[in-house]
């Protein structure tokens, strides 16, 4: 099969396979916030607390997040629709359109995520093209929400007939 077929066939299974939503955020040399919409964010261990996301080298924070030795991941709750758009979104100064704080560890902190992972970088792997980066979680906070959904490029709540087919 050709390249671009598989190409395409890869894209159309991946965007069928639904994820949860998350911000990821660090801080750059000269002490300004640093944030990425990603969706590549998985659990890896329990013991010791590790979790992954993934990286395009193309990304303009590449060098941030792979310099920093430190990240905080935002596990998106289902009313947080806009923080995906602009936090993918180009030429926008995307800390100035939300609340946010730094955490003890000067790391930017945004409000209302249904999961807060503060994490040490224990590990980068180039992958293709991208780099994944390997965290430690160092420190979690929750809140009593429910999560926001990525499927075939829709974001949005879990139906509730999601739950009344269980
Ligand atoms: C739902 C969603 C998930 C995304 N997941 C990732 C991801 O896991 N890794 C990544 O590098 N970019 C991901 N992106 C794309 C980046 O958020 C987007 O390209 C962003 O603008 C890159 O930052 P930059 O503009 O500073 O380069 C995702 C975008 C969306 C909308």
């Amino acid at each position: 099969m050709l390249n671009e077929d598989n190409q395409r066939l890869f894209k159309e299974a991946m965007g069928n396979y639904p994820t949860g939503v998350t911000v990821v955020t660090t801080t750059n040399r000269e002490g300004d916030p640093v944030g990425i919409t990603v969706n590549s964010f998985a659990s890896v261990s329990l013991d010791p607390l590790i979790i992954l996301w993934s990286i395009d080298r193309k990304a303009s924070s590449i060098d941030t997040f792979t310099k920093s030795g430190k990240f905080i991941v935002h596990l998106l709750a289902n009313d947080q629709q806009e923080l995906v758009k602009l936090f993918s979104s180009k030429n926008v100064d995307r800390f100035s359109k939300i609340k946010w704080g730094f955490s003890d560890n000067q790391l930017p902190v945004l409000e209302g995520a249904f999961a807060v992972l503060e994490c040490e970088t224990v590990q980068t792997v180039e992958a293709g093209d991208h780099t994944i980066l390997i965290g430690a979680v160092t420190n979690i906070r929750t809140e009593k929400k429910d999560p926001l959904l990525y499927h075939r490029r829709h974001i949005g709540a879990i139906p509730s007939e999601f739950y009344e087919r269980m």
